[in-house]
């Protein structure tokens, strides 16, 4: 039987045991077993067979053949990989190929990796890339890569954008990245977000979760168009970016929404929302990273599919609507978040760790909350769990449409600080309210703020 162990006992021998044993397998799977399982290879290794291997009629074991030549430590022969590379049709062959000859790290190399710059696939060209990176400060290397941030392809654009031109473009931050303003601590402002924005600095936030106005759908804001309400939010997300830590997070948690017909004579107009906003966040420098369905129970939303249960006929039919969209983006970076979570103390990584029964899938099933006074507030689940999974422990969470305060309330709750905006004030003085019958803003005292003491205070 072929065990990893009996492999290993063969390739030691280096006397083409792994050849002979190669030949004695009748199924793909034996030989690709054997050869995902070769490891390291000795120095005296005949590795004959795998030249052979490489006109074999099944990519798996064409791949797994050069992977293995890849490894003979710059003695393998690339010429074989060369003539197959023409007539390969498996673009993770050809790929392997790339990163083989890469691998050897010769600067005889450097005109075949040139010219797997221009290849059709962008795979390829990124693997041709990662080859000659190797060749730290060396000018012609640099002259062939750099032209390559104009390159059609994103994944290239960046590649290049981030190994030559990004550290000159990094803006140093004032603050620590852990740390915020005191004067954002706990602090809930009466005022359009836009205007208290103005007076909030750059990179002061670590996460932002909000649940933006649903166009016209309710009556506490309205808008003169459609293009007027987006045009809005892109300005909202513009400067929450802005005053966006490095590489940190933003969730919008939006929906389509229908706003009713005019008339019988007219039909209803149904408004995709989080597809619409999406263009306008991408371009202004988040990067999406997750999309999360909220998902609700049929018996509490309403009940759109009744006519169609009546006439069954096609066309007519209206599902009833049991989801929104958690939106996830990232504020765009060059810095993995391995940074971020570097930012923080042993201590505090430790104690923000997520606890077992966390989340594991992006269809969370959570049950809608309804409140005597405001219209459209986060359930406290929803909120727990977007704080959790992407803050820390003594972070500023910011949430620009605050409504009733349910992401101020949870993120004191989970030992972080909010800083959030409300133009409503039956929405402000609610907030204040509650503080006063649940405590629940206590501890830390919460500052209540108009856009003016804001300002004096900020100053
Ligand atoms: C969907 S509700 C948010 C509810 C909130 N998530 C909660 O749990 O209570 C949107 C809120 O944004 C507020 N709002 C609308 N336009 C605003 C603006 N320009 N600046 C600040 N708040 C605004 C509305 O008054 C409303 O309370």
């Amino acid at each position: 039987m072929l065990t990893k162990e009996y492999i290993s006992e063969l390739k030691s021998r280096g006397n083409g045991d792994i050849a002979a044993l190669i030949n004695m397998q009748k199924d793909v799977g034996s030989i690709t077993y054997i050869l995902e399982n070769l490891g390291q290879l000795p120095d005296n290794f005949h590795a004959d067979f795998l030249y052979t291997l490489l006109s074999h009629n099944h990519a798996q074991v064409r791949l797994n053949a050069v992977k293995n030549i890849a490894k003979l430590n710059g003695k393998g022969d690339i010429k074989p990989l060369l003539s197959l590379y023409p007539k390969e049709s498996d673009t993770s062959v050809r790929r392997e190929i790339v990163s083989a000859i890469g691998r050897q790290r010769k600067c005889a190399n450097k005109p075949l990796l040139y010219a797997f710059l221009n290849d059709e696939d962008p795979k390829i060209v990124c693997q041709a890339i990662r080859g000659l990176l190797v060749f730290e400060n060396d000018k012609d290397v640099e002259d062939h890569l750099k032209p390559l941030v104009n390159h059609q392809n994103e994944m290239v654009r960046t590649v290049i954008y981030k190994e030559y031109f990004a550290k000159e473009k990094s803006v140093k931050s004032v603050l620590p990245h852990a740390e915020t303003y005191e004067f954002l601590k706990n602090v809930i402002v009466n005022a359009d977000v836009l205007e208290a924005l103005k007076y909030v600095p750059d990179e002061s936030v670590h996460l932002t979760f909000t649940s933006p106005p649903y166009y016209n759908a309710r009556d506490y804001s309205i808008y003169p168009s459609y293009q007027a309400y987006l045009e809005f939010l892109d300005k909202v997300f513009q400067e929450t970016h802005r005053i966006t830590k490095e590489g940190r997070f933003l969730i919008v948690n939006t929906s389509p929404i229908i706003i009713p017909r005019v008339s019988r004579a007219h039909s209803s107009k149904r408004y995709p929302i989080p597809f619409d906003l999406h263009p306008y966040l991408v371009k202004n420098g988040w990067e999406f990273i997750d999309d999360i369905v909220w998902l609700k129970p049929e018996y509490s939303v309403k009940n759109r599919v009744g006519g169609f249960h009546q006439h069954r006929k096609p066309l007519g039919y209206k599902p009833n609507t049991v989801t929104e969209y958690l939106m996830v983006y990232r504020k765009q970076t060059e810095k993995l978040l391995d940074w971020n979570i570097r930012s923080y103390d042993k201590k505090t990584v430790e104690e923000s760790k997520v606890a077992d029964g966390y989340e594991t899938t992006n269809v969370w099933k959570i049950d809608p909350c309804f409140d005597k006074v405001h219209s459209a507030i986060f359930p406290v689940e929803l909120c727990k769990r977007v704080i959790q999974y992407y803050s820390y422990k003594g972070d500023l969470v910011f949430d620009p449409f605050g409504g009733s305060g349910t992401v101020g309330r949870t993120a004191k709750a989970l030992d972080r600080l909010f800083f959030l905006t409300e133009q409503e004030p039956k929405y402000f003085e609610y907030m204040k309210s509650k503080q006063k019958e649940q405590g629940v803003f206590k501890e830390r005292a919460t500052k209540f703020y108009t856009l003016n003491e804001f300002k004096n205070v900020i100053r």
